[in-house]
């Protein structure tokens, strides 16, 4: 078959930079698709970074420390965004009024003003497809979970809990960086950095949250820079968010855990949705294993525990008996993206990247959940 080439800009060649750039070149793992994405351009304000890019992928024929010089380009189609969160709101903005379809990373702004600029802009172009990276839902385990909420198969829901974690905090030793910086990262912290990844799919299913009780914590306060020199770290490291639910004609309870010190929880995202007659839960840690208990009254209660394997959204070469990971997500997500953005409603399968909306409302859960730890009160969202 042959595809279609949406070209590419890179704005911002770091860690998720190269995720990206690996994830186009893995393509052809893809079957079904019309379309493909070719890396036309990168952008990094550290020029050292952009010779990886120049030297691997040969479809780059542009590399600059300014942005603005790709967003003038008409060869590029489409934009993916990976900076620090300090500068969503000015970059994303000029790239949406640009025209260029953006792939934005998360959290869409550092904090609900930002993201309000950036939703102005999405309001001010429908024309632009604008869509927010979080790629867990495309695992095997949390489209099964989608499905079975969509099938309304819980009867009703007691309780949603959904987890993301990391641990390597834990170890006060690790340099600093922008991310344990609250002036780059954001007052929001573990919330901002973490919290797409554990909202997206709750809120994708309908499970708003209408108010919040936050319990944050900053443990580790100052880390050594690159120099060596101990530096505030004023950005809260975990965060447990208690919210009550309104979904149709039920209201329960679901907590949101984001936390950069879980000791043993590398980079674990997990969801439970636990219900009257069916519960099902799904860990990134496990990734191949869905858990899920049905009940009947009288009947005992057991989990029992499937490999589900590699069962995508999007068809792919890869064998049904495979594991599905990390990169295998982003590439799910990337299909999603391009996918949409060739055919809109009529793309192959219905699942879309995490919208605007999500990420704004999002902003809207973070900031309530910044005013219930100051005043130690349950806020409305
Ligand atoms: N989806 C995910 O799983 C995931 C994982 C990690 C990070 N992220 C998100 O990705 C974004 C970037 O995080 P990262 O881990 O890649 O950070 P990073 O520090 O590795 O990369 C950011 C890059 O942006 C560059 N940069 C800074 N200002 C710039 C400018 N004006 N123009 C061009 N480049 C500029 C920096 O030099 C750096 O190389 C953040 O929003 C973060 O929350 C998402």
């Amino acid at each position: 078959m042959a595809r279609q080439t949406i070209r590419f800009g890179i704005i911002g060649a770091g860690l998720m930079g190269h995720e990206f750039a690996v994830v186009a070149a893995r393509w052809p793992a893809l079957l079904d698709l019309d379309i493909a994405p070719a890396i036309v351009g990168v952008c990094d304000t550290n020029p050292a970074l952009l010779d990886w890019y120049r030297d691997t992928l040969p479809t780059v024929q542009c590399v600059t420390t300014d942005y603005r010089e790709l967003l003038a380009r008409p060869d590029i189609d489409a934009v993916y965004c990976a900076v620090p969160h300090h500068l969503h709101a000015d970059l994303y903005t000029e790239i949406i009024a640009a025209g260029k379809p953006l792939l934005a990373e998360k959290p869409f702004g550092i904090d609900l003003e930002a993201n309000e600029r950036i939703m102005a802009a999405v309001r001010a172009h429908p024309e632009v497809l604008v869509r927010v990276s979080s790629e867990y839902p495309f695992y095997p385990g949390a489209q099964r979970i989608a499905q079975a909420a969509r099938a309304g198969r819980f009867g009703r829901i007691i309780e949603v809990r959904s987890r993301y974690l990391h641990s390597s905090d834990l170890d006060p030793h690790k340099p600093i960086n922008w991310k344990r910086m609250a002036r780059f990262n954001g007052a929001y912290g573990c919330m901002g950095d973490l919290g797409m990844h554990a909202v997206h799919l709750p809120f994708r299913l309908g499970w708003t949250p209408y108010n919040v009780r936050a319990l944050l914590s900053d443990i580790v306060r100052e880390r050594p820079d690159k120099d060596g020199t101990m530096t505030r770290c004023d950005t809260w490291d975990n965060a447990i968010l208690a919210t009550e639910v309104s979904a149709g004609d039920q209201r329960f309870p679901m907590t949101i855990e984001t936390k950069r010190i879980s000791p043993g929880d590398m980079d674990t995202w997990s969801l439970e949705v636990l219900g009257t007659e069916y519960s099902i839960a799904f860990s990134t840690k496990h990734p191949r294993t869905l858990r899920v208990l049905e009940y009947s009254p009288g009947c005992e209660q057991a989990w029992q525990s499937t490999d589900i394997g590699y069962s995508s959204a999007y068809r792919t070469v890869t064998g049904g008996i495979f594991e599905f990971g990390f990169t295998d997500a982003l590439l799910q997500m990337w299909a999603a993206f391009v996918d949409e953005l060739a055919h809109g409603a009529d793309m192959t399968q219905p699942f879309t990247c995490a919208t605007p909306e999500e990420a704004a409302l999002s902003h809207r859960l973070f900031t309530a959940a910044l005013e219930s730890e100051r005043t130690r009160s349950v806020v409305a969202v």
